[in-house]
């Protein structure tokens, strides 16, 4: 598995770079601009909790890696509560119709959001072996830890702007994501135990497969997330009008 790790810490340092991560933790900023792409957001919080329940947990399991990987799908499984509850707390919760509500999570300014679910899920669901699973989730907590080191900063400037405390964006929950797969053990612990896996040469090759699959989708998303906060603003996060209906208008 060593080489899979390696090429996941490679990907993990082009990854930091790109320009979202630097803008959320810019202070010249207003801490409540930095965090207008949090409607764009929306598909991946909720699907990640569909991802793990019904693509990553594999019940029942005599296999211990797949028990390892149950164990850490119900821990981040319930990561999506926060999202809403930071919703709320910076009121950003508003009213909108069913209709345009639809528009907007199956629109075009959230699309690269939607496609990584898809290929997450496309990936887990094809993965029989639980050690390709494995190369999953390890990409995924490693693009999480880059994501909420930048959104703890983010999260800590919210907090002292508006005098409330945040979830997803916190240092709490950067806290949770050990960077590992949470089986229950120490980051030291997995992180030995991970390195010690032996893979076939097949395995290996699949598993990078896998990791550059998971780094390109989620790069994807995150330039998308940056293009939406670029292109709206904390006073107007959602679109005013959307793109297909604009489009659905001129063809009718
Ligand atoms: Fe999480």
């Amino acid at each position: 598995m060593k080489e899979v790790l390696d090429l996941i810490q490679k990907r993990k340092e082009e990854f930091a770079k790109l320009r979202l991560f630097e803008y959320l933790k810019d202070e010249s900023i207003d801490p409540l601009e930095r965090v207008a792409w949090a409607p764009c957001f929306a598909p991946f919080a909720m699907n990640f909790k569909d991802l793990n329940a019904y693509a990553l947990r594999q019940e029942p399991t005599t296999d211990p890696i797949q028990e390892m990987i149950n164990t850490h799908t119900y821990e981040d499984g319930q990561h999506w509560a926060w999202y809403l509850t930071d919703i709320e707390r910076l009121n950003i919760d508003l009213s909108m119709r069913f209709t345009e509500t639809l528009r907007f999570l199956w629109g075009d300014e959230t699309k690269r959001t939607r496609h990584l679910c898809y290929d997450l899920f496309a990936l887990s669901l094809s993965q029989t072996d639980p050690l390709l699973k494995l190369a999953i989730i390890e990409s995924i907590e490693v693009t999480g830890t880059v994501a909420l080191s930048a959104l703890a900063k983010l999260g800590n400037d919210l907090e002292q702007l508006t005098k409330k405390h945040y979830r997803y964006l916190s240092a709490y929950h950067l806290g949770v994501e050990t960077g590992h797969v949470q089986g229950g053990q120490s980051y030291e612990d997995t992180d030995n135990f991970l390195k010690n896996i032996q893979l076939t040469e097949q395995q290996t090759s699949k598993a990078l497969e896998i990791v550059n699959r998971v780094f390109d989708s989620f790069t994807d998303c995150v330039k998308e997330l940056m293009d939406y906060a670029d292109n709206h603003s904390f006073a107007q996060p959602f679109p005013k009008i959307h793109k297909s209906e604009a489009l659905l208008q001129t063809t009718i």
